[in-house]
């Protein structure tokens, strides 16, 4: 199956226009073997005859799974542990102390994928933070897609997901086997409240957070996207909140209001003017 130009412009500008998403000429083969699954189970023959589809009908449930299916969702639990342990060691530990009167905390996993990232951050309140026990901590992840929204909230993973990153030891503790997959334990399940969101799009509607994890997203979006994206994560981020972001990414040249703070072995960053 092979995506003609004028289908891939057509993907490409839907796609851009609903996620941020900013596909590249050279990434037409994605859109063939990603958008040949859905075509294939809308019963048409081709992306070229999806894209047919879409062009008579843009704004159904089939442009919807056009978006999703260009979305990518590679992730993994503690993927580049660094966050993590900044988090545990510094991050926390500070919160802590500042927001010992009202013992509330709330983190944000934006672009969440199937979950990995905020059922790790659950994880290791859980085992390194039990004084936590008697606060409100809300771990709110969202995500674009609402099949990984799904799928994040059922929290069952497959042998290969758990292989990736996750401990033997918290694989027993807080996982069991269902048939050939991994059911992730009520408590943590509980622990964390996904939400489906496109961070395009209107201020989203979120509590205050005191520390934002926005990893492995920014990449996928222009200059302008990024821009509008990280205006509106300052918008949430409480004024003393810390910002993680991919290894690949970062505010600088694009975000005046944060500054770049070395925690552990990377970096993080936090609003300028205020600390
Ligand atoms: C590569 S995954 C990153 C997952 C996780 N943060 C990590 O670092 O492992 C990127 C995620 O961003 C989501 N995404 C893409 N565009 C988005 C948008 N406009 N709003 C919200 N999420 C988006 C995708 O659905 C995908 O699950």
């Amino acid at each position: 199956m092979t995506v003609s130009t004028a289908a891939f412009d057509y993907v490409r500008d839907l796609v851009a226009g609903r996620s941020g998403i900013a596909l590249e000429s050279r990434q037409a083969y994605l859109a063939d073997a990603r958008l040949a699954p859905v075509a294939r189970a809308a019963g048409l023959g081709s992306v070229d005859d999806l894209v047919a589809r879409l062009r008579i009908a843009p704004s159904g449930g089939l442009a919807t799974q056009v978006v999703e299916a260009m979305t990518t969702n590679e992730t993994s639990f503690f993927r580049d542990i660094g966050p993590f342990e900044a988090l545990a060691q510094e991050v926390l530990p500070e919160l802590m102390r500042r927001r010992a009167q009202t013992r509330t905390l709330t983190i944000w996993s934006a672009a969440c994928s199937s979950g990995q990232e905020p059922y790790t951050i659950a994880m290791l309140l859980h085992e390194r933070f039990p004084a936590l026990a008697g606060w409100r901590v809300r771990i709110v992840a969202t995500d674009l897609s609402s099949q990984m929204v799904e799928r994040a909230r059922a929290g069952r993973f497959s042998q290969l997901e758990v292989n990736r990153g996750l401990p033997a030891r918290l694989l027993v503790k807080h996982f069991t086997r269902a048939g050939t997959q991994w059911q992730i334990s009520d408590d943590l399940r509980r622990a964390v409240e996904f939400r489906q969101l496109n961070l395009v799009g209107d201020r989203p509607p979120l509590p205050a957070a005191d520390v934002v994890f926005l990893r492995n997203v920014l990449i996928y979006f222009a200059t302008p996207t990024k821009r509008a994206i990280l205006g509106k994560v300052r918008s949430v981020l409480r004024p003393d909140g810390t910002l993680f972001l991919g290894g690949a990414e970062t505010t600088l040249n694009l975000d005046d209001g944060f500054k770049r703070v070395q925690l552990g072995h990377g970096p993080s960053y936090r609003l300028k003017g205020v600390r």
